[in-house]
């Protein structure tokens, strides 16, 4: 597996694993199936209710602690200075764990106006060593731009909604241009209609594969990190099984064309949709 060198110096794999929804024993018994099927970067955030759930697949997986990269999300309802480093802490706790590889701040919740504040907590947190990344999701340029101008500090990750219908090639040029890695939210699309797309059916038969690994293979050429989710040890396999062929320039094209304006699943445009 190949690793990213993020812009504060530390690596992360490129490719992980989703958890949204996977919550209690059954959320346990997945994750642990997908640690033991090689998955190293596990996603978990305070609002999927399921730290705890991450953090005993961890313990009950056999694989050390050091050789996963774990993630979790601040909830825009945390972001005062002094509860977004309670609110952490609380995630470390949850999840048995004392840092996390990657801490991010879930929305920009601009209309708030409180994330430059909420970022300066995990500035913070990073020299205590609770974390060892910093990053955020959902963020557009303007939102990047004000975290440069009133803290020096640029986020190591944007996770941001991507998938074949909403290809983000605005938004990956500007965290490109800004040393910012990006990750894929709803890499597969969360299992929609894109699943059953023809131009993808085709060249899911052209090269031999699914078309969920034709989508999670696009998208790792464009030097992105998806984390699709998945409950079935089946296709945890599947989905990991993107690293033995290599999408032509033409086809790559062919699914970057498939994108759309309104693309994006459920219609949270970050500049205006909140979530706390
Ligand atoms: N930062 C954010 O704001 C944000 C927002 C949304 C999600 N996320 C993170 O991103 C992760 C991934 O996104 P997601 O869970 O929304 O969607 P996703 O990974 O695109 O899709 C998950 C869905 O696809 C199904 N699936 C998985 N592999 C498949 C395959 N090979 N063929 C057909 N169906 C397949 C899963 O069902 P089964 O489980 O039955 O396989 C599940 O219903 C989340 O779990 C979460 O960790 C972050």
């Amino acid at each position: 597996m190949f690793m990213y060198k993020l812009n504060d110096g530390q690596q992360i794999p490129d490719f992980g694993f989703g958890t949204y929804k996977l919550n209690g024993r059954k959320g346990v018994q997945s994750i642990v199936s997908a640690i033991n099927n090689g998955y190293t970067m596990i996603d978990t955030a305070y609002n999927y209710e399921n730290e705890g759930t991450v953090g005993r697949a961890i313990a009950e997986s056999g694989v050390d602690r050091d050789k996963l990269t774990v993630t979790s999300k601040l909830p825009g309802r945390y972001y005062a200075y002094d509860d977004a480093i309670t609110a952490l802490q609380e995630s470390l706790y949850r999840a048995h764990l004392d840092y996390f590889d990657l801490y991010l701040l879930h929305w920009p919740n601009p209309k708030r106006g409180m994330y430059v504040e909420a970022w300066q907590a995990l500035i913070a947190a990073q020299k205590f060593g609770l974390v060892k990344s910093i990053g955020v999701c959902n963020f557009l340029p303007e939102h990047l731009n004000k975290l440069q101008k009133e803290t020096g500090i640029l986020p190591a990750i944007n996770q941001i909604e991507l998938h074949p219908y909403f290809n983000q090639a605005d938004m990956r040029q500007f965290d490109n241009e800004k040393g910012i890695v990006t990750m894929d939210w709803s890499p597969l699309g969360r299992a929609s209609s894109v699943l059953k797309n023809p131009i993808l059916i085709d060249l899911a038969k052209k090269y031999n594969k699914s078309v969920g690994q034709i989508i999670l293979r696009w998208e790792h050429q464009l030097k992105t990190i998806p984390i699709p989710k998945s409950s079935s040890p089946i296709r945890q396999r599947e989905n990991m099984n993107i690293f033995d062929f290599e999408i032509s320039p033409e086809d790559m094209k062919k699914i970057d064309s498939l994108t759309k304006a309104d693309g994006r699943n459920k219609d949270q445009d970050p500049a205006i949709y909140e979530e706390f």
